[in-house]
Parts: C-alpha cells; sequence; structure tokens
C-alpha cells in the first residue's frame, strides 16, 4: 500500500506547483523538460495513479489504450484539451480535467495586444526603430488602422471571448459576436448575436478567434469566409491554429485583401507555416497567451485542486469526461 499517490508530471511547471505535488504526491518530475513521447510516456508511468499532462502531449487512443490500468486520472495543464481522444478516455474509464477559468483574463489581455499591436503595426514599427532605419517624424508612413470606435467580431463567446468583448468595449468598439448558443441579455451587455458565423463576417472590421478545435471550426477561416470580411479588416488567433487555414489567410495579407493579422496559435506549432515569417502585415507571438507567472501558478494549482479531489474521493471540479 503506497502512502501517496504516484503521479507522471510531463513537463516542468512553475516552482510553487512543483513544491506542492512533491508535498503531497509521489511526483515523476521532468526536470530538463524534454518532450515526451508516446514510448516515453509508457515507460514512465507504470504503476502512476495520474498523469499531469501539457498540450504539449498528445493522448490519442493509440496511447490512451496502452496506459497502465493504474493511471485513473489525467489532468491537463491547460484549458483546452483536443489533444487528448476524449473517446478513448471514457472507454478506458480515466478521468480528464481541464484548467478553465483562471487563464481567461491573461488571453485575453493578449489578444488585445495582437489587436492593437497589427492595427497599429506594432512589429514594423519597432523593425524600422532597432534597425536604425528611422530617420523623422513623418505624417504619411506607418499608418494603421484606428481601433476606436470600429467592430469587433468575436467567433466564440464563451469565458474568454467575453474578456475580450469586455476589453473591447474600453475602446468604444461595437461587438459583435457568433456562438452556437446566444447569451442572456446580461450577458451581452449591447453585444449583437448572428446565429450564423458568416453572417457576423461583413460587420467584423476586426475579428477575434476564440472558439474551440473541434471537427466543425478546423479550418473555419478559409478563403470564403475571408471574402466575407470587409476588405482591410484584421484577424486575432489566439484560440488554437486549426481553425484557420493558414494558406488562406497568407494570400489575403500578401494580396492586401487583409490589412494585418495577429497571432499567437498556429497550426502544426511550433513548426509554423514558413510564410508566416516573412509577411510585414502580421505581428506573430508564440502561443503566449497564459503566459504570466500568475496564470500558470493558477493553472497548475487548478490541476491540483483537480487531483486532490479525486483521490480524497470528491467530483474533481473541472472534470470533462
Ligand atoms: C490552453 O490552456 O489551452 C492554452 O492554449 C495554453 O495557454
Amino acid at each position: 500500500m503506497k502512502n501517496k499517490n504516484e503521479v507522471l508530471v510531463t513537463r516542468k511547471l512553475p516552482d510553487a506547483v512543483e513544491a506542492r505535488l512533491k508535498r503531497d504526491y509521489q511526483a515523476r518530475f521532468n526536470a530538463d523538460d524534454r518532450l515526451y513521447d508516446k514510448s516515453d510516456i509508457l515507460s514512465k508511468c507504470d504503476e502512476c495513479d495520474a498523469i499531469l499532462a501539457s498540450p504539449t502531449d498528445k493522448f490519442d487512443a493509440d496511447l490512451l489504450v496502452d496506459l497502465p490500468n493504474s493511471v485513473r486520472i489525467i489532468a491537463t495543464f491547460s484549458v483546452g484539451y483536443e489533444h487528448i481522444d476524449l473517446d478513448a478516455a471514457r472507454e478506458r474509464n480515466i478521468i480528464v480535467t481541464n484548467t478553465p477559468d483562471v487563464l481567461t483574463a491573461a488571453t485575453a489581455d493578449i489578444a488585445m495586444l495582437l489587436l492593437l499591436g497589427s492595427a497599429r503595426r506594432a512589429y514594423e514599427a519597432e523593425q524600422i526603430l532597432r534597425s536604425s532605419q528611422w530617420r523623422t517624424w513623418e505624417t504619411t508612413s506607418m499608418l494603421g488602422t484606428q481601433v476606436t470606435g470600429k467592430r469587433l467580431g468575436i467567433l466564440g463567446m464563451g469565458r474568454i471571448g467575453r474578456s475580450m468583448a469586455q476589453r473591447a468595449r474600453g475602446f468604444e468598439m461595437e461587438v459583435h459576436y457568433h456562438d452556437r448558443i446566444r447569451l442572456t441579455p446580461d450577458e451581452e451587455q449591447g453585444a449583437i448575436y448572428h446565429a450564423r458565423g458568416e453572417d457576423m463576417l461583413p460587420h467584423s472590421d476586426f475579428l477575434s478567434i476564440h472558439c474551440p478545435a473541434t471537427v466543425e471550426t478546423h479550418h473555419w477561416l478559409n478563403h470564403e469566409r475571408i471574402d466575407q470580411l470587409p476588405r482591410g479588416a484584421i484577424v486575432i488567433n489566439t484560440a488554437r491554429g486549426t481553425i484557420v487555414d493558414d494558406e488562406a489567410l497568407i494570400a489575403a495579407l500578401n494580396s492586401g485583401r487583409l490589412a494585418a493579422a495577429g497571432l499567437d496559435v498556429y497550426e502544426g506549432e511550433p513548426n509554423i507555416n514558413d510564410d508566416y515569417r516573412r509577411i510585414k502585415n502580421a505581428m506573430l507571438l508564440p502561443h503566449i497567451g497564459s503566459a504570466t507567472r500568475e496564470t500558470r501558478d493558477a493553472m497548475g494549482f487548478k490541476c491540483l485542486e483537480n487531483l486532490d479531489a479525486y483521490f480524497s474521493g470528491q467530483a474533481p471540479p473541472n472534470r470533462v469526461v
């Protein structure tokens, strides 16, 4: 009989989170923060009761089928869980939990940063300064898109979408949104609902993506839908890269059909479509939406809350399966 439950921790976690893991569990840490593949996970989780995973681990059906029977719960250090095959987890009676709420503000902040940065050409402007090309103040150079008073279309009005709407109101933007379910008038706070995402596009000077990656949203923003945006619109994506058809977005940025894009997530990241690197009118961040010290601690503590609840016989508060 073990006196502490054993947890495989697949990535290096914030110090405060690892300290609690060390105190309360028999944890198998990943001190080098090496990315584990299927065989690493299988070789390291023998006799483990739980896995504290991350979005960089792919828990597909193949891996889930082979996990030892001892593993009863996977707590992912992320709100997104598309890296875990939920049907296969259900099949194995493995509980899956995530970390909602605690990263809402940090992610909406990054979406707003990208919206402002791409509208005002922050990346290009900074390059001019850093490469000593700045000669003088000019009336007609580096002209961007005014944000104040513009229309923002939000695709996916969950926690992060709503938090983005709240920030946009501070910039006097007119908020439009699409989600499968309409919010209550209280929650809408004046935002204009579109029952179909396509119907929202012509009203979106800015489009900010906040929906989950699913089969239905795969490459949702394609050539046809980009063509429904106003000419010179700006696209922001802090949700998941697979929601955007990269080739369509890159073509629209290169042709000037879209004025700019602000991206934090990419299909196949970190191996992103190389053409992005050559585009000036895109502000590109390496998936840092939730990367604040406070948020990353809170995400770790949420994983622990779920594990603690499960191992003390309670329902984990953030169970997705
Ligand atoms: C998540 O939690 O799903 C994020 O993408 C990580 O920041």
